[in-house]
């Protein structure tokens, strides 16, 4: 693991890690959003060992990160007039599209898939490393399959020590969840995974957007249509339910809750927020932001579900949150860490 303060002080890293990179070799970055696990996305057999590291299901295609936009010729077939214009508005930053691929991409790359997922990072030292792993970098999340997205290079270190080559230390990210997923290749475009480029916020550069519906309800018969939101991704290891209605009803019943399981001598554990934390009286309480500002939400989940895994919890109640704006996002990992499990009051 190597940490590297910024660009400027130590970019022997950056050559040793674009050098592994075009070798067909892993290195662990940040991002933005989360760290991701590189590979080179036009070598099969390095996006290959990106499966094998993570223990993740070849069927669920990669992401493919550019450095600029003029990369993006090679490897996609058109562009339509809306993902140039959303291209313009939110490129560099934490937005994924789909696009029809051209044969320049390896199947291994997209899980067999004749479209190609392509994102340009606004994070200044994952840029930098694309242009020195030769421009088209394949990166999943860097955890392991089923663990939540890692928000710091410890938690790269919890999941991959010893299968992957290097892992850059860039501090905590800054949004925290992963970037938000649109499918350029329909029309209208359809949001398959929502992140903190939000519906609105699109809406704003291409008109109407639709939302892949199947991403919020548990039981649906479809599956998304993002192969990899199917599976019960960001799970803890303990059993959680979202409570959903007033504040005040909410807190009581997770307190009533809470009181039951602590009883049965089962650990449990409470996602608060700044303003409600005070207000548990017993468990084992994490406040995951401001909810005020939902962005602090965001940023606090993924790092608060690996800390009541390391605790040994057995259940997790947590709050519900707007699904306006960043909200939406927040509450489809939510639901997806509680496999769908919601009590409405
Ligand atoms: O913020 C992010 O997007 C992070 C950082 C590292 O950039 N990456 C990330 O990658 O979240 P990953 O592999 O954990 O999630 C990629 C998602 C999966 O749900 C996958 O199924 C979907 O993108 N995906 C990839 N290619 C696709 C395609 N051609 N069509 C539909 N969905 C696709
Ligand atoms: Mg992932």
């Amino acid at each position: 693991m190597k940490r590297l303060e910024t660009l400027e002080t130590d970019n022997s890293i950056l050559q040793e890690a674009g050098r592994i990179l075009r070798e067909g070799g892993l290195v662990a970055f940040p991002t933005e959003t989360v760290y991701g696990l590189g590979a080179d996305a036009l070598n099969e057999k390095a996006a290959e060992k990106i499966y094998a590291a993570k223990g993740r299901p070849s069927d669920n295609p990669l992401i493919v990160h550019i450095a600029e936009k003029e990369a993006l010729g090679r490897i996609v077939k058109e562009i339509s007039a809306e993902a140039m214009k959303v291209i313009e508005k939110y490129w560099p930053g934490p937005l994924t599209l789909i696009f029809g691929k051209t044969d320049a991409v390896p199947e291994g790359t997209t899980g067999g898939l004749d479209t190609v997922a392509v994102r340009m990072p606004s994070h200044a030292l994952a840029r930098a490393l694309i242009r020195e792993g030769g421009g088209y970098v394949a990166a999943p999340s860097a955890n392991t399959s089923g663990r939540p997205s890692p928000t710091s290079a410890e938690h790269v270190r919890e999941d991959l020590w010893g299968k992957v080559d290097l892992i850059i230390d860039g501090g905590e990210t800054e949004i925290g969840i992963e970037s938000t997923i649109l499918d350029v290749s329909v029309t209208p475009p359809v949001i398959l995974r929502p992140g903190a480029i939000t519906k609105e916020m699109l809406e704003e550069a291409v008109g109407k957007v639709e939302m892949d519906e199947t991403l919020f309800s548990g039981d649906s018969k479809e599956p998304p249509k993002a192969p990899g939101m199917k599976y019960r991704h960001y799970a803890p290891k303990a059993e959680m339910t979202v409570i959903d209605g007033e504040i005040q009803d909410v807190i009581e019943e997770i307190n009533r809750r809470t009181e039951e399981d602590l009883r049965q001598g089962k650990q449990v554990g409470i996602i608060a927020t700044e303003e409600s934390r005070l207000q548990y009286r017993k468990g084992s309480v994490k406040s995951i932001g401001l909810r005020t500002e939902e962005a602090t939400v965001a940023n606090g989940l993924y790092r608060i579900l690996r800390e009541f895994d390391a605790e040994g919890t057995d259940c997790i109640y947590s709050e519900a949150f707007d699904s306006e704006g960043i909200g939406n996002a927040i509450m489809n990992r939510l639901l997806k860490a509680a496999g769908h499990h919601i009590i409405k009051l």
